[in-house]
């Protein structure tokens, strides 16, 4: 029989990922041999594996816990993993997701979970080319761009499919969903699957006034998830808004909603000079609002502070199980006072480990003859 290097490297990633997940998991070392064992002669027969459930299951909570960039790792154990191997079309591939959005949204109170769809090397491969399940459409018009600017390369790929959004600030954008190498197929998300929340202020009326929203939870569906050596392409993921991503960057960042002008002039702020820290300002006001509205309207959100707290929480627990925590501090650090939190003096080692959530190139740039 001939091995490949591809079918050692797999063998090797296989036994690591196995080692490590069953001793976590409490079985003892001759069941870790049997299976790496027989995985090794799977990957002899077929040239890869499957993962059990509980492997699965498992090795998505350790991609959680091993990503150097998440400040919300603290949670990783709570993790709900559906299992959508068999998903056979895209059809069902939506079905899947429209769940696994109404079940982590659940009216607000929000719970992490992730849906897994066949691995890369099977024949229904999956490919979501969303970068989120929900986000707002961006447009180039004549008088500059209308609604999310990080969207503006993707809402033109769904137009190209046929999909033609309001034009407004806030548009949804459909999903869209590749099986193989079949051209992309696309979903209008049914109303129950979204959750948004208007944005207030606690003390200022007429913000309200701005028209402002945010989705409620964020759904990454463009990155792969490796466990053990196998590849998951599609595997969208959630958790809960820490207010600052959507306070101090979506709605603030000059290239995306650059909204601090205008927060800044509502609340009479003097915004012809620097040293009136107009922007401070304007951007804690805003902040203020996110996490008001979002409480006010029954949907989890964390603050900055707390989550640094509960990141340095994660980091003392898994000290004491013996593993060292990796990251990479510039992506730690929250946007906003950063210094006024506990990771800012702090410093990590950024080690990239296996499993692991991994970013992939997106698959319209790669390809654009599919649109045809
Ligand atoms: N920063 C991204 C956004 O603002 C979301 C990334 C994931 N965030 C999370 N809390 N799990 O949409």
């Amino acid at each position: 029989m001939i091995t490949t290097t591809e079918e050692i490297n797999i063998i090797d990633a296989a036994a690591a990922f196995i080692g490590e997940a069953y001793f976590e998991l409490g079985k003892n070392e001759e069941e870790a041999k049997q299976r790496i064992e027989e995985i090794s002669n799977e990957i002899a027969r077929t040239g890869s594996y499957t993962h059990t459930y509980e492997e699965l299951k498992h090795g998505a909570k350790m991609a959680w816990r091993n990503n150097n960039r998440c400040i919300g790792r603290l949670f990783w154990q709570t993790l709900e993993v559906f299992d959508a191997r068999d998903t056979m079309d895209e059809a069902q591939a939506g079905d899947r997701i429209f769940q696994h959005m109404q079940y982590a949204t659940n009216n607000g109170r929000i719970r992490p979970a992730i849906t897994i769809f066949p691995a890369s090397h099977t024949k229904h491969k999956l490919r979501i080319w969303n970068h989120q399940l929900v986000r707002y459409a961006g447009y180039q018009t004549e008088e500059g761009i209308v609604g999310d600017s990080s969207s503006l390369a993707f809402t033109k790929v769904c137009e190209e499919l046929g999909w033609r959004g309001n034009g407004t600030r806030f548009d949804l954008l459909p999903l869209v969903i590749q099986m193989g190498e079949a051209p992309p197929k696309l979903f209008h998300l049914p109303k129950e699957a979204v959750l948004e929340v208007p944005l207030s202020h606690p003390d200022e009326v007429v913000f309200e006034q701005l028209e402002l929203r945010w989705y409620a939870v964020p759904f990454i569906s463009d990155m792969e998830l490796e466990i053990g050596g196998i590849s998951y392409a599609a595997a969208p993921f959630n958790g809960w808004y820490m207010g600052t991503e959507i306070g101090a960057r979506n709605l603030s960042d000059t290239s995306r909603y650059n909204q601090l002008p205008i927060v800044a002039k509502l609340f009479g702020m003097n915004t012809s000079t620097n040293t009136s820290l107009w922007k401070d300002r304007a951007l804690t006001e805003l902040n203020v609002a996110v996490l008001h509205s979002f409480k006010k309207h029954g949907v989890s959100i964390v603050d900055h502070h707390t989550a640094a707290e509960q990141f340095l929480r994660f980091e003392k627990q898994e000290i004491e199980v013996g593993r060292e925590v990796t990251g990479r501090w510039s992506w730690l650090i929250p946007p906003m006072s950063p210094a006024t939190t506990g990771i800012w003096e702090r410093s990590f080692d950024d080690t990239e480990r296996s499993p692991a959530y991994r970013h992939q190139l997106p698959p319209y740039s790669l390809n654009n003859s599919l649109l045809k």
